[in-house]
């Protein structure tokens, strides 16, 4: 039996700017929607590509000195180096001055024209330069545009029109009789009042501007770069060029856009296509605008988020996480760098690599880096929430509520970690009943393997090497439902190379913090470079390894712990300001590198009695632990 087919499209995006975080994000929204398809069984399709003509791409190049061709081959560049930044599954990639384009262009334009819904005449009106965009009377305030406040112009020439104003009561049967047609349910509203105000006859060609799909049969003419470019959607998959591919996926199941476009996409779009015949895409989402700390993004303000920084800053999956998880898909959303880095810590830091993290580490200690044998000592509750939280999670995707999804995932990791708590491994360990605690680290692992299938399209690199760490896996099948399915984990399994995949990030420093810290910095380095000591001086440091035997928070402070640490003739109380980055039983059991003749002191009322090493950057601290198996007191030199 042939799979279903599933086809989602981004908008094309203009190719005379570099990309930012909005961009980026529908790019993601329609990555884990493709990821999530193709897991449960679908045969996806995902376009994404780049709108190439019209005045802004042209004036952008000559701005530069440069062929406009040459010009869109360098941006397409940047273009596809944010999809690799980003882990983007996209399955081409449509370029509006390819060949394959021009030519599905054209044949749709002439079905336009042989349903008679193309015509000649003249064109007086306003046009908006920026917007690409043909403006009434009506519209123009001041004139100047509505949507991005520039001066219009006054253009008079000889066109061909669209009958737009033939689509009004088609348009509106299609929307009533189809109500997933237009998405969020506001968004058909705003689409349906559009109609209802009255359509008029489009201008769809311009004479002025070379840099564009020409009109055959009228030299000179160009066809309007919005008419062009929506067209990407048919000749993304074919149409012109390849019968079979697109017979396989249109009509499109999902266009994803920006509300900025709705105009383009719920009321032009499926208007040519009824004049050329062409069935129906199923439903056009239109999200919400990203904001930057409550401002609108614009070059002016100074305020565009890059998405290259932060993919380099933080790595692709915590932004797509933070993107997915903190916007509510459809309304608009806020984005803060202090509010990822929030999300970073407390969700992927935190509890996720606190569960899978934690869990692996008790396996390798207790049952020598294998998975051990679930078993009758195990109750019920953990494979029951599995499977209520995966349909809940079923249910939430198929509606594009990205965050109901997260958020139910994450109540099945709070409760998989409370669980640990309760049944504590570590107690069951030292008194010997290993059968329940196999039993038990079985289950956390089973609910964490789980876990990891349904964040797999969100953070696909994370969950992929978090994964890795089980060893082989015995999964019924390839699909996400049986995947999910409880009993996946292979008993007896040689686990991965365990090691956290996320690790806490400090938050980013208020600038004068940034300043003070760059001129300590700066101190030490100076003080470095310049002494030397001798090793007589070295030698007077008793480094030692020494082994944590517990931890525990110190009251009254946010960033201590208090240790005890076995340096082999003793115990020592050391306290140490490593609470933001280590969770108390993450430390138990390390061996790490000690300063044992510190002189004592107190801090919080604790008496500090030595040092444990740590190496702190500016955004994490990492304790130094010694990685083979030496005796506890050897001497560090
Ligand atoms: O409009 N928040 O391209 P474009 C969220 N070429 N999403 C945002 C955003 C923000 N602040 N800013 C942009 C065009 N976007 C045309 C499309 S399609 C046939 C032609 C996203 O480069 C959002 O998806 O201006 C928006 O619709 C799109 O980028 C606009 O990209
Ligand atoms: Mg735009």
């Amino acid at each position: 039996m042939s799979k279903s087919t599933f086809y989602v499209t981004t908008p094309i995006y203009y190719a005379n700017s570099v990309p930012h975080i909005g961009n980026a994000y529908t790019t993601i929204v329609a990555d884990v929607i493709s990821r999530y398809k193709r897991a449960m069984g679908f045969d996806v399709m995902f376009l994404t590509g780049m709108d190439e003509h019209g005045q802004k791409v042209q004036s952008a190049a000559v701005e530069k000195g440069i062929d406009p061709q040459q010009y869109v081959d360098e941006m397409a560049q940047v273009w596809q180096r944010l999809l690799t930044e980003f882990d983007i599954s996209n399955d081409d990639f449509i370029r509006t001055t390819e060949p394959r384009h021009e030519k599905g262009v054209l044949r749709l334009f002439e079905r336009m024209m042989a349903g008679g819904d193309v015509y000649e005449g003249e064109y007086e009106g306003w046009y908006c330069r920026f917007e690409e965009n043909f403006l009434t009377d009506l519209q123009v305030k001041d004139g100047k545009c509505p949507d991005c406040g520039r001066p219009v112009e006054k253009s008079r020439e000889r066109a061909f029109f669209f009958a737009l104003s033939k689509y009004e009561k088609p348009l509106l049967e299609h929307y009533d009789a189809h109500p997933e047609f237009i998405r969020p349910d506001f968004r058909m509203n705003e689409a349906r009042r559009f109609v209802e105000q009255g359509l008029r006859d489009l201008c769809i060609s311009r004479s002025a501007l070379k840099w564009g799909i020409q009109i055959p049969g009228a030299e000179g003419y160009t066809i309007y770069v919005w008419i062009d470019a929506l067209i990407n959607y048919l000749t993304g998959v074919g149409l012109g060029t390849d019968d079979e591919l697109f017979a396989r996926y249109w009509p499109c199941d999902l266009h994803l856009l920006g509300k900025d476009i709705l105009k383009f996409h719920c009321v032009y779009w499926p208007a040519m296509l009824m004049s050329a015949n062409v069935p129906l895409p199923r439903s056009l989402y239109n999200h919400g605008w990203l904001r930057v700390s409550g401002q609108k993004m614009s070059k002016s303000a100074g305020n565009v988020v890059d998405p290259f920084y932060l993919a380099n800053e933080y790595g692709s999956d915590p932004v797509r996480y933070f993107l997915m998880r903190d916007i509510q898909f459809g309304q608009d959303g806020n984005f803060t760098e202090e509010n990822l880095i929030g999300r970073y810590n407390s969700d992927l830091a935190n509890d996720l690599s606190n569960l899978i993290h934690r869990t692996l580490s008790m396996c390798k200690k207790y049952f020598d880096s294998r998975i051990p044998a679930g078993g009758a000592a195990l109750d019920d509750t953990l494979p029951e929430t599995c499977e209520s939280t995966f349909r809940a999670y079923c249910r939430y995707m198929d509606e594009l509520d990205f965050r109901a999804a997260l958020e139910s995932v994450w109540r099945l990791i709070s409760f998989a970690n409370v669980f640990i708590d309760r049944e504590k491994p570590w107690a069951l360990y030292k008194q010997g009943e290993i059968e329940k605690l196999g039993a038990v680290l079985y289950g956390v692992l089973e609910a964490g393997r789980i876990i990891l299938r349904m964040l797999q399209p969100f953070i696909p690199s994370a969950a992929g090497k978090m994964l890795s760490q089980f060893g082989v896996l015995a999964e019924p099948g390839n699909e996400l439902p049986e995947q999910a399915r409880w009993g996946g984990l292979l008993a007896g399994s040689k686990l991965g190379d365990v090691s956290p995949v996320f690790v806490k990030r400090k938050l980013p420093k208020s600038e004068p913090e940034r300043r003070a810290a760059s001129d300590d910095e700066r101190k030490k380095e100076e003080t470095m470079t310049k002494q030397t000591i001798t090793i007589d001086d070295f030698a007077k440091v008793q480094l030692v390894v020494g082994q944590i035997k517990s931890a525990e928070a110190v009251e009254g402070s946010k960033k201590l712990l208090k240790l005890e640490v076995d340096i082999g003739h003793e115990i020592r109380t050391a306290v140490a300001g490593m609470r933001e980055f280590y969770g108390p039983d993450e430390m138990v059991g390390k061996k790490v590198a000690f300063a044992a003749n510190l002189a004592p002191a107190k801090i919080f009322g604790v008496e500090s009695q030595g040092m444990v090493l740590a190496a702190d950057s500016k955004e994490m601290v990492s304790l130094l632990t010694i990685d083979k198996d030496v005796p506890i007191g050897s001497v560090i030199r």
